[in-house]
């Protein structure tokens, strides 16, 4: 699929179809994720795939109850290495460059799933340490994103995007 195509046409899913997501479909998200660039090639970031669905419970009610990310088969749960980063690049690295890299890797998810016919839904309201606590998630590293995944059963209209006149700023702010 056309990158341009992939990043117009995919929507935020809220909805699933039961129906199985195979690991080998897992496997090439993660792969997508891990080709995203990061500040010094450090690749910060760390992935917990979660099928069983007590864990999907808790993490629906971590995340404020939204019900309908236990309802995908799969939820990829994107953790930001927050010690890689800094080891780097100090407290730049930790507070920017280690969120940057790891967002940029789940937007290449977002995109891979899509141009595989799945739907996919940014999840980042959630209490942190809820989630922490669910994996057992180490000191230094950082839950950002909870990434609900599966064959859509929405098909959601296009949200509005700010007008390129107000946001492209042209040799001054
Ligand atoms: C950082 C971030 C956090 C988000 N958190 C949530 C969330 O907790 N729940 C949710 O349903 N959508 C969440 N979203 C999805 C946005 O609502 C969605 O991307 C936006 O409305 C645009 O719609 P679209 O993705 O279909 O283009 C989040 C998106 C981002 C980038």
């Amino acid at each position: 699929m056309d990158v341009l195509e992939a990043i117009k046409g995919r929507r935020s899913i809220r909805a699933f179809r039961s129906q199985r997501v195979p690991a080998e479909i897992v496997e090439k998200l993660i792969d997508a994720a891990r080709w995203a660039p990061s500040a010094g090639n450090i690749q910060p970031w760390e992935f917990i795939i979660v099928r069983k669905p007590e864990i999907k419970r808790r993490l629906a009610e971590a995340a404020l109850d939204q019900t309908f990310i236990e309802e995908a088969p799969v939820i990829i749960v994107v953790c930001a290495n927050e010690d890689h980063s800094s080891l780097g690049y100090g407290i730049r690295g930790k507070t920017l460059y280690c969120i940057q890299d790891t967002a940029a890797a789940v937007q290449n998810i977002h995109l891979a799933a899509y141009s595989v016919g799945l739907g996919t839904c940014w999840v980042g309201a959630f209490r942190e340490e809820e989630v922490r606590k669910t994996f057992k998630i180490p000191h230094g590293v950082r839950p950002v994103a909870i990434i609900p995944v599966g064959y859509p059963a929405e098909s959601p209209s296009p949200r509005d995007r700010r007008h390129m006149s107000k946001i492209v700023h042209y040799e001054t702010f």
